[in-house]
């Protein structure tokens, strides 16, 4: 599998192109701004796009949905919890985020799912508590988690929507079911490990012994 990670907006959010190992199709993950940046590096790759998957509909996982969409033809996969704020982000954030175009996603995602998409495996797995129907997908033993977890953090749990106890009760399930090896790209910073994150995660700390 080959994934390349295009780091985009103020925010410095984490789009991932991910396509098997010379693949000429691919899935991106997250397009949250800089669409032409992102449409210029599939050009140059070669690559066609044939879905784009959304962990979650925070502004800044979304803002290149819209254009990507409509200039490849990739459907949108949403989690089916938050296709009301891909339809029409504006109703959800203030402008001084946007503006940030609606899609009306092709397609809705549901925890359990499991897609083949480009010759790959997706299953989408259910992690709630950063957003309500925030998902995770796992893709050839990797794991693309969104605000989820990160590189010696967790997702914020402040904004509407949002619940702690539930996002801990999401991480605690991919500890559970994932190796420590398992690959963690998340949808800000750099690469982890599910096992790295498990030693010296301070916010881990209360999974301690599971
Ligand atoms: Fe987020």
């Amino acid at each position: 599998m080959d994934v390349r990670t295009f780091t985009v907006g103020p925010l410095q959010e984490n789009c991932y192109l991910v396509r098997r190992d010379g693949g000429e199709r691919a899935l991106v993950i997250d397009p949250g701004e800089e669409a032409p940046r992102l449409l210029g590096a599939m050009e140059q790759l070669g690559v066609t796009p044939d879905a784009i998957l959304l962990t979650h509909t925070h502004f800044d996982h979304i803002g290149a949905v819209a254009p990507i969409a409509r200039a490849t033809g990739a459907p949108v996969y949403c989690p089916r919890d938050e296709l009301a704020v891909m339809r029409d982000p504006s109703a959800f954030y203030p402008p001084m985020f946007g503006p940030v175009e609606g899609w009306e996603a092709e397609h809705a995602l549901d925890g359990g799912d499991t897609l083949q998409l480009d010759g790959l495996d997706v299953e989408v797995i259910a992690t709630p508590g950063h957003s309500p129907g925030h998902v995770t997908f796992a893709i050839d033993g990797a794991l693309f988690s969104g605000d989820v977890l990160f590189q010696g953090s967790i997702g914020r749990t402040d904004l509407p929507g949002a619940d702690h106890a539930t996002l801990m009760a999401s991480i605690a399930a991919l500890l559970e079911r994932f190796d420590d090896e398992t690959p963690v790209h998340p949808g800000h910073m750099g690469l982890t490990t599910l096992g790295r994150e498990r030693a010296t995660n301070p916010f881990l700390q209360a999974l301690a012994g599971r």
